[in-house]
């Protein structure tokens, strides 16, 4: 439990008390006893032999839309570029990514896919006719980057392509005509075009996402409209060639119920992932913050926002049940991260912004909460890659540098599809003024080999925060004999220490020598503003 107001929280450990009778094999995470201000250790007990859900790899997905500098710049340079470049796309972008084991890339948008007519982005390049980008600065879009870009960057990436289709302001025939073009082997006129264009094989395409915010910008829907239009829609997108498209719903955003329960209600037996956003932006969408200069009250309310998403999946999820009780429609949480002020003197609808320490500690935060919900939640897709919002590469011409939130994710990928391992945790409270949340977060798994992995975050940036690990269960390995802890943790001396060009290695995990095993239990020191990775084999 955590980014909680704990006035809040006994009713939700009562809930999870009440739930966990109810599914008595449901293992939950929970927090046994009211926060401990002060003094000794917290306990975190670690069910090691009591997993039943695997954490899917696809949680840690990626979201890379037309917006900005994220797909122009960030990974598309042409292939005349005297950046390196595998067929126009930057090969330090597409190594950076590789080593945090990208596993699906979201893509063309975004509030763009639902104006993206994806004919426009085929053939020649310099036949290809250009476009107002409307939702982002306005600027001209030359169609350079199209389909056969996408599938040739996520084969470069060696992750699972999630393409999200044009229901705003596109017709049935031309997404239809869309996974067609991709997907199909045989003699058609899509399948031809698309050899004629240079690639005779098919494509696989795993992810489809029937429209983006029908809500919103992508057509301003009622639940109810979206809902039959879904249906309609959904229904031409073909398996074509053995390949099995995963259909995803337009889902709803921070607390819009409504939209979940006529979606489910409605459409939910043609529906695969069901989507869902959430945005932190301290200060609110009128008054955001600034990504580098802010002070601790901005840092604490940063945190209790991100933490909100806890909350919010879990009423979301609760209509899910009533409808799917057996869980076969995923969560899709294919746009979440921070929100800030664009960084002064460049472009408002370019959202680039800057990435801190407090990021990380969002991204550490958020990404323990999807795993701990990954009975519902399995695929999350950060908003977004390059360059925009939070970020986890920046790039200026030829230079590229990895943010904080990167090294989160470069952490967390050990948890990869692991299997989820139940925790109980007290907590310690985080008070600032006369609000309070808690400062820990944690999640765990065991990977094939056995080995467990303990990802950790101090969110308090004054106090440390010292715990106490006990493995239990069969399967740990505490009960085969000897095992052994080392671990990394990331953290920095400013709240805002962050990665700039001419600085690229300020914030960077470091090994975390400050664990211990102690008669049988792990003993560590989280230090202050930190996430912290723990391997115990
Ligand atoms: O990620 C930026 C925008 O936020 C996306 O285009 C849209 O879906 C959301 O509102």
């Amino acid at each position: 439990m955590e980014g909680f107001n704990t006035s809040r929280l006994w009713p939700v450990v009562l809930g999870l008390t009440l739930l966990t009778t109810l599914y008595a094999d449901y293992p939950e995470t929970r927090t046994t006893k009211p926060d401990i201000q002060e003094g000794g250790p917290v306990q975190v007990v670690i069910f090691a032999g009591s997993g039943v859900y695997k954490i899917n790899k696809n949680i840690y997905g990626h979201f890379s839309e037309h917006l900005g500098r994220c797909i122009y710049e960030g990974f598309w340079v042409g292939e005349n570029s005297s950046i390196p470049n595998t067929r126009g796309i930057r090969n330090d972008v597409v190594a950076a990514l590789h080593r945090i084991k990208i596993p699906v890339l979201r893509w063309p948008g975004g509030c763009f896919a639902d104006t993206y007519h994806w004919k426009d982005g085929i053939g020649p390049r310099e036949k290809r006719p250009a476009m107002v980008n409307t939702h982002w600065g306005g600027v001209t879009e030359n169609n350079h980057f199209g389909t056969h870009e996408f599938m040739d960057l996520c084969e470069q990436l060696g992750c699972a392509p999630y393409i999200c289709g044009n229901v705003g302001s596109g017709t049935v025939q031309e997404m239809a005509e869309w996974v067609e073009y991709i997907t199909f082997d045989g003699q058609s006129p899509m399948a031809d075009l698309r050899r004629k264009n240079g690639r005779e094989k098919a494509w696989k395409l795993p992810f489809f996402g029937v429209g983006n915010e029908n809500w919103g910008c992508g057509g301003s829907m009622r639940p109810e409209y979206y809902a039959d239009v879904y249906r309609r829609y959904q229904t031409y997108v073909r398996k074509w060639s053995g390949n099995h498209v995963f259909k995803i719903a337009c889902g709803s955003y921070d607390e819009n119920v409504d939209w979940t329960e006529v979606l489910m209600r409605e459409a939910g037996r043609a529906i695969n992932g069901l989507s869902f956003h959430y945005y932190t932006v301290p200060g609110g969408w009128r008054d955001k913050n600034s990504a580098i200069k802010f002070d601790e009250g901005d840092w604490f309310e940063t945190m209790k926002l991100a933490g909100r998403i806890e909350e919010l999946v879990g009423k979301h999820a609760s209509i899910m049940d009533r409808y799917d009780p057996e869980k076969r429609v995923a969560m899709i949480v294919d746009e979440w991260g921070t929100w800030y002020k664009v960084e002064p003197g460049t472009n408002p609808g370019f959202l680039y912004q800057q990435n801190t320490l407090r990021d990380a500690l969002v991204a550490g935060l958020t990404l323990n909460i999807f795993n701990r919900h990954c009975d519902r939640i399995r695929m999350a897709n950060i908003a977004q890659t390059v360059n925009v919002l939070q970020t986890l590469i920046l790039t200026d011409k030829e230079k590229m540098v990895m943010t904080p939130t990167y090294h989160v994710f470069d952490l967390y990928k050990v948890h990869q599809d692991a299997l989820m391992l139940p925790i109980e945790a007290e907590s310690r409270v985080y008070r600032y003024k006369d609000e309070e949340i808690s400062a820990l977060s944690v999640s765990a798994s065991r990977n094939e080999e056995g080995i467990i992995h303990v990802t950790l975050c101090n969110l308090n940036p004054g106090k440390s925060l010292p715990v106490i690990l006990k493995i239990e269960g069969e399967k740990s390995p505490a009960f085969e004999g000897t095992f052994s802890v080392s671990g990394w943790v990331l953290t920095a001396e400013t709240l805002n220490a962050h990665n700039t060009f001419d600085n690229p290695q300020a914030v960077k995990p470091d090994v975390f020598k400050d664990a211990s095993i102690e008669k049988g239990n792990i003993e560590a020191e989280l230090p202050p503003k930190s996430v912290v990775l723990l391997v115990i084999k």
